[in-house]
């Protein structure tokens, strides 16, 4: 199978981080809840994490990061931690149902104010709407680094210095971005990143966070056994446990570990040139083959994401085939991201959403450029 649906989860992991996770199923315990081996080696692997992605993200203190399941649990502990009745949020038009879900609920059941910045029909933004459409009440900026639909990368530093000029909060949902673009929060002006380990990062499923910036206070989502503070009737206050209650994930945290080290020996950057090339690649050819429409802006610095549709064959159809005749996974549909295709005039059609990783080969895009050309043809 070529395998080109890494937007989801990447398949093609690191051995290092399949060899991590079994090692530490042989003899890891539960963190924190003892002084035995086993708990100590689960505290040292969760806090060795910490450490690294708190550095990969240049989140200053590691002791504000905090791991969940995935990231819609982390936009979750953020979008429900941090906004009150009378709070006014920005997010825009291609945010995934991670942040739009959790923005409607508290709109509904808690009286949050919700604005959307519009797309065009290339899913790109005014940044001079986020200024426009501040109110006295605007507690925060909630936006993705790159839309899992189109591949459009947002200038998330440029959002992140109009939300602190205005003393807003940003919190941004890097599940596109995390291990194939630099972020740098403190340059950058983010104060929420939620990420996840799945994807980008080459870790395993069942991981992900978000690192808080010192000084920003989340109400706890889930509150429960820490193996601190038992006495306690409420939460801890401190980070990380603040955030995070119930058994660590140490096995997953042990291959999140290891993927990590995995991305800092290949260099963030040298993943983002590889990836550009194959999209790009595939780009180029696609969007010249008849009957094929694109979508996006390829004019700038981007995610390796490219969406297409063949004339006006439903996408579902068309990425079955795909996977029948030519072994080749896509994933077609509506991305949970239903505003991005009400932008793009695709919400009947879907889109088939090629993306692409570091484990992808030239070959194959150039085997996934002969399918497309075929089945237009
Ligand atoms: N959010 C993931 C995607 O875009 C699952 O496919």
């Amino acid at each position: 199978m070529i395998y080109l649906d890494n937007a989801a989860t990447t398949i093609h992991k690191p051995e290092t981080v399949i060899e991590a996770v079994t090692e530490a199923m042989r003899h890891v315990g539960n963190s924190a809840r003892g002084t035995h081996a086993g708990s100590l080696d689960a505290a040292r692997i969760i806090f060795e994490t910490r450490m690294k992605i708190a550095s990969l993200f240049g989140c200053p203190d590691p002791t504000r990061v905090a791991f969940t399941c995935n990231i819609t649990e982390s936009l979750n502990i953020a979008i429900n931690g941090l906004f009150s009745e009378g709070d006014h949020v920005i997010t825009t038009m291609l945010e995934h149902n991670s942040v739009l879900r959790p923005l409607y609920r508290l709109e509904k059941e808690r009286g949050i104010e919700l604005s959307i910045v519009p797309a065009d029909e290339n899913g790109c933004i005014c940044y001079d709407d986020f200024e426009k459409m501040i109110r006295p009440n605007t507690r925060a900026i909630v936006t993705t680094h790159i839309s899992n639909l189109t591949g459009n990368m947002l200038d998330i530093a440029r959002i992140g210095k109009i939300a602190h000029a205005h003393d807003l909060l940003y919190i941004v949902d890097a599940a596109q971005s995390a291990g194939n673009i630099p972020i740098d929060m403190a340059a950058m002006d983010i104060d929420v990143l939620c990420f996840t380990g799945h994807k980008g990062l080459y870790g395993p499923q069942g991981t992900g966070g978000l690192c808080v910036m010192p000084g920003v206070q989340i109400r706890p989502f889930k509150v429960g056994g820490t193996g601190v503070q038992t006495y306690l009737k409420k939460q801890p206050e401190d980070m990380p446990v603040r955030l995070e209650a119930g058994t660590m994930n140490a096995h997953g945290l042990a291959g999140l570990s290891a993927a990590v080290d995995f991305i800092n020996e290949t260099g963030v950057e040298e993943i983002h040139r590889h990836e550009m090339e194959l999209m790009q690649l595939f780009y180029r050819e696609v969007k010249e083959i008849d009957g094929v429409t694109v979508y996006g802006d390829f004019s700038g610095d981007r995610g390796a994401i490219v969406s297409i549709n063949i004339r006006d064959y439903d996408s579902s159809e068309v990425s079955d085939c795909l996977m029948q005749d030519y072994e080749i996974a896509t994933r077609p549909g509506a991305h949970c991201a239903p505003l991005m295709h009400e932008a793009l005039g695709t919400t009947d059609q879907g889109a088939v959403r090629f993306s692409f990783s570091w484990f992808n080969t030239k070959d194959e895009v150039l085997d996934a450029i002969k399918a497309v050309r075929e089945l237009s043809e």
